[in-house]
């Protein structure tokens, strides 16, 4: 016997073990394994047609966050509106007046009051308001504004608070048109319109994940249910609604160079340098043609901030700005850099080079220090912890009137749009409430107390 054949035979420790099973018979432990694999399929297929029957009928699931919950677009956003030529005083001895006024959030005795400081005319003056518009409390009803607003078509933007009073009408609509969802509104209304959803109330948290799970999934996370805005979005007409649906995020006046916007815009993209091509204030407008007069270009770089600025396309940034971080991150706090420093550092810088270097005419062009572009006015409310900020290219008009502060309007008149009556204006018979506007006019500025 030679010493390699027993290395390629298995040693019997290997050999597989062969389970000693007596063919065609089953044990109990088969029938077991049997049994609970059909109930476990059972189940399952009668849950699955439990769950569809449910679906059928109601069209809610019966776990609680409904995943695939897609809502609707709700913001009915309309970016800009541009006022007409026709708006604005063209001669000195013209009467018609441009007047801004800061958030009145459903304060109207003190907008009559305004109004009647400054004896507005609606045949020769155009009203334009700054936004929120809408109540701050649920004691103060916001009708009579709207139905002022909305009967004389007067001009605004939209605020913060309006947008969301729109969110939630549109929200409305659409549960409504879901069935079942009429009825459920109802059975809220009813029964809870008595409490302030602002607050947190475990007694209507408790009722409406009890008796309406399904239904909790539909209302976009942080909305508040029978809240301030809830309440004003439920109780306004539709002509009301409409009112608020047609104000722009921004009011552009390219007689005056002048933008309004409720919270803020951007003369510059604040994570960039102010020189930097991408700036649309660092260069002439990529638009111009070559024989465009300077009241075009002037027009195309407005019109570019408005596009070409990241940030300024974003409706949020428009509505809710107050500050930039060290970064240059847009913040709605009030910690920060005022977003109106850059503006009106930019605009300075703007404002350096007159106008005729901005020529695309080569042989008129000289040597250029500061940026290539034309100063701009922009007025915004949104600010109430500032109060009344007036800087040389930008006013904060939100005064506080819905804590009882006060309601302030800036008249803009012939004086505000000819440059030449500046100097004389504030050299002669400086007031406090009179303050520069724009090229180098004067615009009238006028208050009045608040009752809250
Ligand atoms: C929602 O609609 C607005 C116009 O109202 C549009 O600008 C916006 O991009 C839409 N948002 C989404 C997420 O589709
Ligand atoms: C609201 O204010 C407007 C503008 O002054 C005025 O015409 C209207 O009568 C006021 N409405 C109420 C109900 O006070």
């Amino acid at each position: 016997m030679s010493a390699e054949t027993p290395l390629l035979l298995p040693t019997p420790n290997s050999v597989p073990r062969v389970r000693q099973r007596r063919r065609g018979h089953l044990d109990c432990q088969d029938v077991f394994r049997l049994v609970l694999s059909a109930s476990v399929v059972a189940a399952f297929l009668l849950f699955v047609l439990t769950i569809s029957i449910i679906n059928e009928t109601t069209h809610r699931l019966p776990w609680n966050k409904q995943p695939d919950v897609v809502f609707p677009n709700f913001s009915h956003y309309k970016y800009i509106h541009t006022l007409p030529h026709s708006l604005f005083p063209t001669h000195s001895d013209d009467d018609r007046r441009i007047i801004a006024i800061g958030d009145i959030h459903s304060m109207n005795q003190s907008l009559s009051a305004l109004l009647a400081e400054i004896s507005y005319d609606a045949h020769s003056d155009t009203l334009i308001h700054l936004g929120d518009v809408v109540s701050k409390n649920t004691k103060l009803s916001t009708d009579p504004l709207l139905t002022f607003l909305s009967t004389n078509q007067i001009l605004g933007v939209r605020g913060n608070n309006d947008q969301k009073v729109i969110e939630w009408r549109a929200w409305m609509d659409w549960i409504i048109s879901l069935p079942g969802g009429k009825e459920w509104l109802q059975d809220m209304d009813s029964l809870w319109s008595h409490i302030d959803g602002d607050e947190p109330s475990t007694a209507f948290n408790t009722w409406l994940k009890k008796s309406h799970k399904a239904w909790q999934a539909y209302v976009p996370d942080g909305w508040k249910l029978q809240g301030n805005h809830y309440k004003v979005a439920r109780d306004m007409s539709l002509k009301h609604y409409d009112y608020l649906r047609s104000l722009p995020l921004v009011l552009y006046a390219p007689t005056a160079h002048t933008f309004f916007v409720h919270a803020g815009l951007l003369a510059a993209d604040p994570t960039l340098e102010a020189s930097d091509p991408r700036q649309p204030l660092s260069h002439l407008p990529t638009t111009a043609n070559p024989n465009d007069d300077d009241l075009i270009l002037r027009g195309l770089q407005e019109l570019a901030l408005l596009n070409e600025i990241i940030q300024n396309q974003d409706p949020w940034v428009l509505m809710n700005m107050r500050s930039l971080s060290k970064k240059g991150k847009v913040k709605d706090g009030k910690n920060g850099i005022p977003w109106s420093d850059l503006w009106n550092d930019m605009m300075d810088s703007c404002s350096d080079s007159p106008a005729t270097e901005l020529s695309m005419n080569p042989s008129s062009s000289t040597t250029r220090t500061s940026l290539k572009c034309f100063p701009s006015m922009v007025m915004y409310g949104h600010a109430a912890a500032r109060g009344l900020d007036v800087k040389r290219w930008s006013i904060g008009l939100d005064t506080g009137c819905a804590y009882g502060r006060r309601l302030t309007a800036v008249v803009l008149d012939a004086k505000s749009l000819l440059p030449q009556t500046h100097s004389e204006a504030l050299g002669t018979s400086f007031q406090d409430s009179l303050v520069p506007y724009g090229d180098g006019g004067t615009a009238q500025l006028v208050n009045v107390k608040c009752h809250s």
